[in-house]
């Protein structure tokens, strides 16, 4: 069986004492021992919070390059991820698909070289209001994961975060028909992959979760899990990790 997984995606927010703040709560937390809990907070803290965080939580980076160290000004190296216990990074977000611009491929050669080197990656998709409205919804989504098994082989490292653009920070959350309908297309799609990735592959929904909406969702057969962004900086996060319970 698939994992719960819950993800916080802190993106570019919070400070050093907020960010001990939600530390501290986690810690104290009684978290769902079933859901794995990954957050990810912007990169100048990710040794405050890999450091301060209790064991059992991983930390998530918000990007990496897809080069070993050298003149790169800049950019954020797996190497040091790794050094510094920080095993996941968040990659292809429609953040940085949008405004920063990077391709489907340059996203999957981020996803390859992070994976090949011990860093697991969520990989999130998803597709604008425009793009739902034409009906291209699964075009959009397969042609950014064909883009991914352009480049990979091993999926093991891979959870795959399905991100309405629509329902990001807007309070417009997915239906959970909705959700579901482009999840088991997802998994469809994985099944030309093989069918062992298409059953083992967690597929998270993001998009205005809340502690509110998660129990519905949850239940869907092909949702695993959340990548939740503003509701992460708030205690509310904890609910939404214990959404089963
Ligand atoms: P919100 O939960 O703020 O809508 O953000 C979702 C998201 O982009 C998580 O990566």
């Amino acid at each position: 069986a698939r994992k719960f997984f819950v993800g916080g995606n802190f993106k570019m927010n919070g400070s050093v004492s907020s960010i001990k703040e939600i530390v501290n709560n986690l810690n104290n937390a009684k978290l769902d021992a079933e859901v794995e809990v990954v957050v990810s907070p912007p990169a100048l803290y990710l040794l405050l919070v890999r450091e301060n965080l209790r064991s059992g939580i991983e930390v998530a980076a918000q990007n990496v390059y897809d080069k070993p160290n050298g003149a790169y000004t800049g950019e954020i190296s797996v190497s040091h991820l790794k050094d510094s216990n920080v095993n996941w990074v968040i990659l292809g977000h429609s953040e940085r698909r949008t405004i920063l611009k990077e391709s489907d491929e340059v996203v999957a050669s981020k996803t390859k070289y992070a994976t090949e080197n011990g860093v697991s990656v969520i990989w999130c998709c998803g597709e604008s209001l425009e793009e739902r409205e034409a009906g291209k919804t699964v075009d959009v989504v397969t042609k950014q994961l064909e883009a991914l098994k352009a480049k990979i082989s091993d999926w093991s490292k891979i959870v795959i975060a399905y991100e309405p653009i629509w329902a990001i920070g807007t309070g417009k959350v997915a239906t959970t028909e909705q959700a579901q309908e482009v999840h088991k297309a997802i998994r469809d799609w994985l099944k030309n992959v093989s069918p062992k990735v298409a059953d083992e592959t967690r597929i998270l929904y993001g998009g205005s979760v809340t502690e509110k909406n998660c129990g519905e969702l949850s239940k869907q057969p092909d949702i695993d899990g959340f990548l939740v962004g503003g509701a992460s900086l708030k205690p509310a996060f904890i609910d939404i990790v214990n959404c089963r319970q």
